[in-house]
């Protein structure tokens, strides 16, 4: 549907979990996070299936499921293979940190899953476990080669942070081009440990690629549902993307909705605003067939809601202004 600034929203960000494999530094620093969220606060399947339809009727074809890490959900394949067959769902996605992909492909696969989003911050093992907390490099680039070897459409997210991967850059493009798979750089965004990190910026990266590949151009054709602006390197079958919260608004052109693991509705990463679905869902107060009935109605009610208090852009570059104080675990990136 339409929102107040003339932007269709017709994606959904679907965290089904808070836990994560791995304890990347800019998001769940190994051993600052001590309370894992119990397992009642999370909506389960079913309940996840019921907004999902509700949303579709709000003009949402598209869902990313995001975590945490979606794949330590159980059965998270089985999950998107609910969401598949919902009718006037078009695309279902995932984004992954890749650690547990290899041995979830075939059932994923099988769910009819779309296209993958793999982080990828480094090629080096050692500067892996610097990053995520855990020692498994080895698994994540089995499990990009897995997902690429399955024919789903791959592609790679990068973080930089300044003396610790930003002289990767180039060896990630470079392995990206083996593959033939795009890479985003996304810029650390300050939200949860994000905040206060220094921003290695994507304009620095585009000149600096510009000195190793000076006849690279703007790539205008579409290449998936985010705000990534593409360059293409002349001898690549690969993009390069750039995610710019900090330094290059995309707000304008901003498509999706988010849905945290909780049941919240955000409107905006940006804002700590959201719109409660859990009480909506677990309703059961008439007979079964009435209480769907119901429940479905409020839930179109409260996501039109949530799409019609979409802000006009976030604030990324004023820190004082930023009002969404979770973490990004807790939201889903
Ligand atoms: N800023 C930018 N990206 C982040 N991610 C997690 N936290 C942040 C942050 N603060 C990235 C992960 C993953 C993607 C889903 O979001 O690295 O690639
Ligand atoms: Fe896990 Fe992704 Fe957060 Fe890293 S960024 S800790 S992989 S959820």
């Amino acid at each position: 549907m339409i929102d107040k600034y003339n932007r269709n929203i017709d994606y959904m960000r679907m965290s089904i979990t808070d836990l994560c494999n791995l304890r990347c530094r800019y998001c769940m620093p190994d051993g600052m996070r001590v309370q894992k969220l119990p397992m009642a606060e999370i909506l389960t399947y079913e309940e996840l299936i019921e907004v999902a339809k509700a949303a579709v009727e709000c003009g949402i074809t598209k869902f990313k499921i995001t975590g945490g890490e979606p794949l330590a959900r159980k059965n998270c394949p089985g999950f998107i293979k609910m969401l598949k067959e919902i009718s006037g769902v078009q695309q279902v996605t995932m984004t992954t940190n890749g650690a547990a992909l290899e041995e979830n492909l075939p059932m994923l696969m099988d769910a009819g899953l779309d296209a993958v989003n793999i982080s990828l911050d480094t090629l080096k093992a050692d500067v892996f476990s610097e990053i995520t907390g855990r020692n498994c490099h080895a698994e994540v680039i089995r499990g990009i080669e897995a997902a690429i070897d399955s024919g789903v459409k791959v592609k790679l997210n990068t973080v930089l942070q300044r003396g610790v991967n930003d002289g990767e850059w180039n060896d990630i493009i470079l392995f990206a081009k083996k593959y033939n798979i795009d890479v985003r750089f996304i810029e650390i965004m300050p939200i949860g440990y994000g905040r206060g990190m220094e921003v290695v910026s994507n304009d620095f990266l585009r000149k600096e690629l510009l000195k190793i590949y000076p006849d690279m151009k703007d790539d205008t054709s579409i290449h998936g549902n985010g705000p990534a602006r593409y360059v293409k390197i002349p001898g690549f079958n690969c993009s390069i993307g750039f995610i710019s919260a900090i330094h290059g608004k995309f707000c304008g052109e901003c498509n999706r909705i988010r849905l945290t693991a909780t049941g919240k509705l955000k409107p905006c990463l940006c804002y700590g605003e959201t719109i409660d679905v859990k009480k909506i869902v677990r309703d059961n107060d008439r007979t079964e067939k009435q209480a769907i009935y119901k429940r479905h109605q409020r839930l179109v009610g409260v996501i039109h809601e949530a799409i019609l208090s979409k802000p006009k852009e976030h604030c990324f570059e004023n820190i004082t202004k930023i009002t969404e104080m979770k973490k990004m675990v807790e939201i889903g990136g």
